[in-house]
């Protein structure tokens, strides 16, 4: 999909899929340097983080497993709920494991920082976060990131694994839609 299947629905393009392309190519880098003679285990966040997770792990030198796990705190609007359940839990234990979580997009932080607990209480040898986009100014929740992609204006925006109602996650690119998507 790109920019002229969405008609007059895309509003503007924020990041570029050259500028993604970029960022993960420096963000493998510095995971690649940080986890130097270790074996990192990828928790990959479904939907969203699917994208981020296909081309960061192929990026990077150091050896990797991948997991996935799927919570819920979104309806089909674009409003955070705060409340979290697990929709789908790892396959595996990952008490003594270095665990990477790879998120799409940490928004208010309450998914993450719920996620954070929960991982941690399960005893891994470390635990951090990759996330491609982040919005400062919608955080509710602290949430320590070791791999930020790019800090993002307090919008909603669709792209690269991002839906509005299921659609758009197929978009190479981050952008942001237009009023009258909303509204229909
Ligand atoms: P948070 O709990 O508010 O940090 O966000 C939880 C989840 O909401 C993210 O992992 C995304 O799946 C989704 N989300 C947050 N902001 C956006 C957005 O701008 N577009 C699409 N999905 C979003
Ligand atoms: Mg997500």
């Amino acid at each position: 999909m790109d920019a002229a299947d969405m008609g007059n629905d895309l509003a503007e393009v924020l990041i570029s899929e050259q500028q993604l392309n970029d960022k993960l190519d420096e963000m493998a880098a510095d995971i690649d340097r940080d986890y130097r003679g270790k074996e990192v285990l990828l928790v990959g966040v479904l939907n969203g983080a699917v994208m981020v997770m296909a081309d960061l792990s192929r990026r990077l030198h150091t050896h990797c497993t991948m997991d996935w796990m799927a919570v819920s705190s979104y309806g089909s609007g674009t409003k955070s709920s705060g409340v979290v359940r697990i929709l789908k839990d790892l396959s595996a234990d990952v008490m003594g494991k270095h665990v990477l979580i790879v998120e799409d997009i940490i928004d208010s932080g309450l998914t993450l920082s719920w996620l954070i607990k929960n991982l941690a209480s399960r005893e891994p040898a470390s635990l951090r976060v990759a996330t491609m986009l982040r919005k400062p100014d919608a955080a509710k929740a602290h949430v320590e990131v070791a791999y930020c992609g790019f800090d993002i204006p307090n919008k909603f925006v669709v792209g690269y694994g991002l839906d509005y109602a299921g659609k758009y996650r197929n978009l190479p690119f981050i952008g942001t839609l237009a009023p009258h998507v909303y509204r229909s």
